[in-house]
């Protein structure tokens, strides 16, 4: 569970997020809608401690992280996949995961195995260098660099960036799946509203680093008002 109270986060004169509160239950996955500024990525860096906030309070089950160190927030099972999908070209799709695995407590086999299980097509190009993967190998990639860790938390920085609609929808299936069988609380920011609209239960729009809708994914969706601030014509 996530819950965020009172957020704010200034660069310099740009106020990027303003007394943002939201509250994302665990086993769900809450879309995070808002045009190009809206503050979305600047969300999730705060929620994984790379950006200060000037005030307010970000509860992971109940225990506040804001002040708290990257890696101690991510032992704290914070999983981040970020914006453009920070996997090392020039190392391979193993030596990536490694890496994901790194300062997480768990058997490096074994945590190697379920994800090849998760994704079977890593399984396969385990040993290719990730500059010869699709785009959607690449994300599935980030995301099980993110999860090798065993994260109770996934952030999702615009995953189907990208991609193709078949590839997409597929992606949409398995973020779906996972928040599900791995009772994950997941922050699905995109880009794509329609695409994560249809497997969101929740869903926070953002507008000029306000929140300006958060409510049932459906009821969301429903409200035609809300979409020129998430289909990308910004009014004011
Ligand atoms: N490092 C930074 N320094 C200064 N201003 C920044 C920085 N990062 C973001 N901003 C500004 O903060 C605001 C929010 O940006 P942010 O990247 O969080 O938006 P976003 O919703 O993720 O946008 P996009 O859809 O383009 O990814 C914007 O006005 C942006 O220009
Ligand atoms: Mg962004």
């Amino acid at each position: 569970m996530i819950r965020v109270d009172n957020l704010s986060v200034n660069y310099g004169a740009v106020r990027a997020l303003r007394e943002v509160g939201f509250e994302a239950p665990s086993g769900q996955i809450t879309a995070v809608l808002g045009a190009n500024g809206a503050g979305k990525t600047t969300l999730l860096r705060t929620i994984s401690g790379l950006v200060k906030p000037r005030q307010g309070a970000i509860y992971i089950d109940e225990f506040d992280v804001v002040g708290i160190a990257t890696e101690n927030i991510a032992r704290r099972g914070v999983g981040h996949v970020p914006e453009g999908r920070g996997v090392i070209e020039e190392l391979t799709v193993e030596e990536n995961l490694r890496l994901g695995a790194l300062s997480a407590q768990v058997n490096l086999t074994d945590a190697l195995n379920e994800e090849y299980e998760r994704f079977q097509v890593l399984g396969e190009r385990r040993k290719r260098h990730c500059s010869t993967l699709s785009g959607g190998e690449r994300q599935m990639l980030a995301m099980a660099r993110a999860l090798i860790a065993r994260p109770r938390v996934l952030l999702l920085d615009e995953p189907s960036l990208g991609l193709a609609p078949q590839v997409t929808a597929q992606l949409m299936r398995t973020i779906a799946q996972l928040c599900e069988t791995e009772n994950l609380t997941v922050l699905l920011v995109e880009q794509n509203a329609k695409s994560a609209l249809r497997i969101a239960h929740r869903a926070v729009v953002l507008h000029l680093g306000s929140v300006v809708a958060n409510g049932a994914a459906a009821d969301v969706a429903a409200d035609e008002d809300l979409r020129r601030y998430y289909l990308g014509v910004v009014t004011s």
